[in-house]
């Protein structure tokens, strides 16, 4: 398959092969959320967004695995590093308990690990004075973590603070900061003391409000953290305005409040910046990531981090040695192909584009919107969303929803113009079939 030429190509989906994979799969497996029966075929061609199924259709692929697989495909850059990377075995060891070396000097060594991960996340992060990573094994361990670092630096820790339309994870603290859909927190225990409010300027009037020593009843030194993304993912890909960034930022400092971006989804490029939170003037003082990193990682300063032994630790934290190649090859490539610039440029013309089709399909479609190659079409209905949805992925393009009717595009960071352009066009094909029925 070469990526100048693939075009997606669809048959059957699911196909008979996809079929006999998705009940083998499922006869042991707890339901999740699978969206629909799409069946990668990880011994067929695959390159860019292109990739082939358990059945041979060819899918362009514009969710990059929610937001897991940044570079693609089969990127040739990764490709050639992990095919140089000799197996051992165990690949996995207790990191935290031991430290693992990747060969010779750190600084000169072929094969980046741990360290490398951590000493790289640094780097991307010191414009806010972060110099300390934590590592884990996912995205909501990774809020874990922050809120345990956040939770130990307050005297009398309380109060949290999140935005409606949050999503942090699926663990049992994290939970309890989403605000997006029940179903991730009915039943569920949750930690006391979380405030949340509008993630809009009237949320920051309405955190004032609580947090005024006189009409409030939130004590400011009692509030661990404000937690937010800087782009809301599950909510609907949300981008907020820079005012409310400013006054969040200025709010949090006046009551010397610690913030925590959640860049799970928003971070390492996908927005046009290393962190969503470098388009805005807020200050975070802890970034949560994970996803295109392929670990977790907590990242702020040393002060923000508890010095006790054994206060934090994950028995693969910071031992997962392939995935920390990944991770940092990943960050690596990013800056020396300058996906940053890139995904800004591609994600303006993918923008425009959607807005077009917005024109086109006034019926169907509310808005579109996006921060660099995080886009997304609101559609009027949910049902039309998930037809859309449905519908593109009949032609071959996969989408995800997101929100209560949205949909999101996710393509790699290197994505091209003529696969923009795939896409739109598969996209409008999508809409004008749900008008068309409807
Ligand atoms: C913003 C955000 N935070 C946290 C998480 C949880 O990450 P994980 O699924 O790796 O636990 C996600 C996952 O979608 C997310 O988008």
């Amino acid at each position: 398959m070469q990526r100048e030429t693939a075009e997606p190509r669809v048959e059957q989906l699911p196909g008979p092969n996809a079929s006999q994979w998705v009940e083998f799969h499922r006869q042991s497996s707890a339901p999740s959320t699978y969206v629909y029966d799409f069946v990668w075929d990880i011994t067929e061609d695959a390159i860019g967004p292109f990739c082939t199924d358990a059945d041979g259709n060819v899918l362009l692929d514009f969710t990059s695995h929610v937001a897991a697989a940044p570079l693609g495909y089969n990127n040739p850059a990764l490709m050639e590093k992990l095919r140089a990377f000799d197996l051992v075995d165990p690949l996995k060891i207790a990191g935290q308990d031991f430290y693992v070396s990747t060969g010779g000097a750190p600084e000169e060594t072929e094969m980046p690990g741990p360290a490398h991960l951590m000493d790289t996340l640094v780097d991307v992060s010191d414009q806010y004075g972060m110099d300390t990573v934590f590592l884990s094994n996912s995205g909501a361990e990774a809020v874990e973590n922050a809120m345990k670092i956040c939770y130990d630096n307050c005297d009398v820790p309380k109060y949290a603070v999140t935005f409606e339309g949050a999503f942090h994870g699926r663990t049992l603290g994290a939970l309890s900061l989403n605000r997006s859909k029940s179903v991730h927190r009915r039943k569920f225990p949750e930690l006391s003391g979380v405030v949340d409010v509008p993630y809009s300027m009237e949320g920051i009037e309405r955190l004032r409000e609580k947090l005024d020593p006189e009409r409030g009843h939130v004590p400011p030194e009692q509030v661990a953290f404000v937690i937010l993304e800087p782009v809301q993912g599950e909510g609907g890909y949300q981008v907020p305005s820079q005012e409310f960034m400013r006054e969040l930022d200025q709010l949090c400092s006046e009551h010397d409040i610690p913030l925590i971006a959640d860049e799970i989804q928003s971070g390492v490029g996908r927005t046009g910046e290393m962190w969503a939170v470098d388009h805005f003037e807020l200050e975070p003082d802890v970034i949560t990531s994970a996803k295109a990193l392929r670990v977790g990682a907590t990242i702020s300063s040393m002060d923000v981090f508890p010095e006790e032994k054994s206060r934090l630790s994950s028995t693969w934290g910071a031992g997962d040695i392939l995935s920390s190649l990944q991770g940092t090859l990943t960050l690596a490539t990013i800056q020396e192909q300058d996906l940053l610039t890139h995904a800004e440029e591609k994600g303006d013309r993918l923008l425009g584009q959607l807005r077009e089709l917005g024109d086109r399909h006034q019926d169907a479609v509310v808005a579109a919107r996006g921060l660099g190659l995080m886009t997304a079409v609101e559609f009027d209905t949910k049902e039309r969303r998930d037809d859309v949805v449905d519908a593109a992925l009949e032609r071959g393009l996969l989408t995800l929803g997101c929100g209560q009717k949205t949909l999101r595009l996710l393509p790699p960071l290197d994505v091209r113009d003529r696969e923009l352009d795939i896409a739109v066009d598969l996209l409008d094909e999508a809409v004008g079939a749900t008008e068309s029925a409807n």
